[in-house]
């Protein structure tokens, strides 16, 4: 009878030990590996402000500005304030509200740059020359500039950020 008694105590405290275990190990396991499997940086995507709206020549001018967003979060970390890319504004005439184009070339990718005295846009990397515009008006990129949405909130003019694929005739989102 004592031998009976000592096995279930025995299979008894090996139950407990387990449920123990797992009470404690599968939050823990799950805490640890959540952020593995969920979105990362956020803030890097979406409207972000970028500009105060009476800081944007009323004649049309292109004016270079980075894309900061400020304290983007990573499941494992809170970053300081971010420049995540850059963009090109422009007023158009009237009541048509403001384009937006990434410095991003739709080509392989470089920085385009802006040159006031020709009135265009022109990739260093391979020459490629856009218009006021953004359309492609020589050169090897197989698209315009890549324009984005913008709005006007309390004066500032945000803009839709994201990111497309290069070497593409089609904008497509990365
Ligand atoms: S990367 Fe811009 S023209 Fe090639």
């Amino acid at each position: 009878m004592p031998e009976d008694r000592r096995t279930v105590l025995k299979v008894l405290s090996g139950v407990l030990g387990t449920g123990c275990a797992a009470a404690i190990g599968v939050p823990v396991l799950g805490a640890l590996t959540a952020p593995a499997v969920r979105v990362t940086v956020k803030g890097a995507r979406g409207f972000v402000p970028v500009l105060a709206l009476e800081a944007l020549p009323l004649d049309g001018t292109p004016v270079g500005i980075p894309v900061v967003v400020e304290a983007p979060e990573d499941a494992w970390s809170r970053l300081p304030p971010t420049e995540v890319g850059a963009v090109y504004l422009r007023r158009l005439p009237g009541e048509q509200g403001i384009l937006a184009f990434t410095t991003v070339c739709p080509h392989l990718g470089c920085r385009i740059d802006y040159q006031p005295s020709r009135q265009h846009f022109v990739c260093p990397c391979h020459e490629s020359v856009f218009g006021l515009d953004g359309q492609v008006t020589s050169g090897p990129s197989p698209r315009g500039m890549d324009d984005l949405g913008t709005r006007v909130v309390g004066g500032q003019i945000e803009v839709e950020f994201m990111r497309f694929k290069t070497g593409t005739a089609r904008k497509v989102e990365v």
